[in-house]
C-alpha cells in the first residue's frame, strides 16, 4: 500500500478527525466572525465617539486574539496531523488538486495573524481611523481564508464543478468552484457571525456585570448579528442540502441518526431565533450569564451537528468520486480486483500467514469506518455472531449492495477468503469470552 494504516481503538480514525475538526471549527469560525464584528463595531464606536463602547471591544480583542491565534493554530495543525494519518491518500489528493489554494490560503493567513497583532497591541497607539482600517484588513483576510478552505472542504462533499468538472479538465478553478461551494460559503459565513456574536454575548455577560448600561448596549448591538447569523447559516445549509447529489440524499434518508440530526439542526435554529426575539430583543436589560451560556451551547451544537452531517453523509467517499473510505482511488477498483488489494510497499510486506493477511485487509479496507470488537460501528456486533464462513463471504462480496455507504469489495477471491477467516475467528473469540 502507499501508506501505513492507523487504527484508533473504539473511536476509529475518521471520527478522531471529526472531533478535532469540530473543536477547530468552534475557534476558526470565531476568528472570522469576530474579525467582522470587531471591524464593524470599532468603526461604529469611532464614528460616534463612543469611548466606553470602544474600550469594551479593546477588552474583547484580548480574549479574541489569545483564543483564536493560540488555540486556532494548535487545532489547525491538529487537523493536518489527523487527516495525514487517518486518510493519507485523500490528503495527498487534496494537496495535488488544490496546491495553489493552500498557497494562497497561507498568504492570507499570514496577513490575518500580522493584522490581528497590530490590531490588538496598537489599539491605543494608532490613530482611530488607521486602526479601523487595520481591523477591516484583518476581517477581510480572515474571511478570504474561510472562502478558500470552504472551496476545498465542499469539493470533498461533491466534486461536480459549477462550470466544468475537475475530473475532465484537471483545472484548479473547476475543482474550487464546485456545486457545494456557494451554499457552504454562505452557511459558514452565517455560522461565523453567529458564533462570534454569541462569544461576545458570553464574554460581555461575564465581564460587564457591574456596568449594566454598557452590557445593555452590547446586548442590543449583538442581537442583530445573532439573528442574521442563524438565518444565513440555516439558508446556506438548506441550499447545500437541496443541491446534494442523489446518492447522498439516499444515504441520509436511510440513516436514522442523520435524519434525527438534520431535524435537530433546523430545530435549534428556530429555537435560537425565538429565544433571541422573546429574550434580548424585547428585554435587553434581562440577559443573565445563564442565558448567554445556554445560547452559546445552542450555537455550538448547531455548528457541530452540521459538521457531523457533512462528515457522515459523504460515505463511502472521503473525496467525492475520487478516494473511497477503503483507502483506494475509484479508478483502481477493477484493477485491484484482478491483481489483489494488498500491495507490497516500503511500509508493508504482505504476510504469509492467512489470518495476518486477513487482519491487514481489514485495517486497510474496513478500519476507516468500523472498529473491531467494540466501539463505533464495530464489526463483530455487526456480524451478529455469524460463524458460517460462506455467509460471511457472501456479505463481503456484496459489501455495497445492502449498505450504499460502503465502498465495493476491492480484492481477489483469495483475499476475500482471508478476510472472512479473520472475521470469523474474531467473532468466535469474542463470543467465547462472553459466554463461559
Ligand atoms: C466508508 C465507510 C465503510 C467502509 C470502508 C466499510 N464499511 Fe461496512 N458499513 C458502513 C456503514 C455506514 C454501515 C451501516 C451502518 C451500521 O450499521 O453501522 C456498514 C455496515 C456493515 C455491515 C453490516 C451490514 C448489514 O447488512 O447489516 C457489515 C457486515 C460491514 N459493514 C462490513 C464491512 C467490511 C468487512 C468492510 C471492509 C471490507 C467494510 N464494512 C468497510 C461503512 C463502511
Amino acid at each position: 500500500m502507499y501508506y501505513p494504516w492507523w487504527y484508533v481503538p473504539g473511536l476509529t480514525a475518521p471520527m478522531l478527525i471529526a472531533v478535532v475538526a469540530v473543536i477547530h471549527v468552534f475557534v476558526s469560525h470565531y476568528a472570522v466572525g469576530g474579525g467582522i464584528l470587531i471591524a464593524l463595531e470599532n468603526r461604529f464606536a469611532v464614528a460616534n465617539g463612543d469611548k466606553p463602547y470602544r474600550d469594551y471591544w479593546y477588552k474583547h480583542a484580548r480574549f479574541f486574539v489569545l483564543l483564536t491565534v493560540a488555540f486556532g493554530a494548535i487545532t489547525g495543525v491538529g487537523i493536518w496531523w489527523t487527516i495525514a494519518l487517518a486518510s493519507p491518500l485523500a490528503t495527498e489528493t487534496l494537496i495535488r488538486t488544490f496546491v495553489f489554494g493552500w498557497a494562497i490560503e497561507w498568504v492570507f493567513f499570514v496577513i490575518e495573524i500580522v493584522s490581528a497583532f497590530i490590531m490588538y497591541y496598537f489599539w491605543v497607539k494608532l490613530k482611530p481611523q488607521t486602526h479601523v482600517i487595520i481591523s477591516a484588513i484583518y476581517a477581510i483576510a480572515a474571511w478570504i481564508s474561510l472562502v478558500l478552505i470552504t472551496g476545498i472542504t465542499a469539493f470533498m462533499l461533491d466534486s461536480r464543478g459549477l462550470f466544468a468538472d475537475w475530473s475532465e479538465t484537471g483545472n484548479f478553478w473547476h475543482a474550487f468552484f464546485n456545486i457545494q461551494f456557494l451554499p457552504q460559503t454562505i452557511a459558514r459565513t452565517g455560522g461565523a457571525i453567529l458564533l462570534a456574536a454569541l462569544y461576545v454575548f458570553f464574554h460581555a455577560a461575564w465581564t460587564l456585570g457591574n456596568d449594566k448600561l454598557l452590557l445593555e448596549k452590547v446586548v442590543k448591538r449583538m442581537s442583530c448579528p445573532i439573528i442574521f447569523g442563524v438565518i444565513v447559516m440555516a439558508v446556506g445549509i438548506a441550499m447545500s442540502f437541496i443541491l446534494l447529489p442523489e446518492s447522498v440524499h439516499r444515504a441520509i434518508e436511510r440513516a436514522v441518526l442523520l435524519n434525527v440530526l438534520v431535524v435537530m439542526f433546523f430545530g435549534i435554529c428556530v429555537i435560537m431565533v425565538l429565544l433571541m426575539f422573546f429574550g434580548p430583543v424585547m428585554h435587553p436589560k434581562s440577559v443573565s450569564n445563564g442565558f448567554a451560556i445556554s445560547l452559546l451551547v445552542f450555537g455550538l451544537t448547531a455548528l457541530a451537528t452540521a459538521e457531523f452531517i457533512r462528515e457522515a453523509a459523504r460515505k463511502p467517499w472521503i473525496v467525492d468520486q475520487i478516494v473511497l473510505g477503503s483507502q483506494v482511488y475509484k479508478d483502481e477498483i477493477s484493477q485491484l480486483r484482478a491483481t489483489g488489494f494488498l500491495r507490497n510497499s516500503n511500509w508493508q510486506k504482505i504476510p504469509s500467514n492467512k489470518l495476518e493477511r486477513g487482519g491487514m485487509i481489514f485495517m486497510y479496507h474496513c478500519n476507516n469506518c468500523h472498529a473491531l470488537e467494540s466501539g463505533l460501528s464495530a464489526i463483530v456486533p455487526l456480524l451478529s455472531g455469524e460463524d458460517d464462513k460462506k455467509v460471511i463471504k457472501d456479505k463481503l462480496r456484496l459489501l455495497n449492495k445492502p449498505v450504499i455507504s460502503m465502498p465495493p469489495w476491492t480484492g481477489t477471491e483469495e483475499e476475500l477468503d482471508d478476510l472472512a477467516d479473520f472475521l470469523k475467528q474474531l467473532s468466535q473469540e469474542h463470543y467465547k469470552q462472553k459466554s463461559p
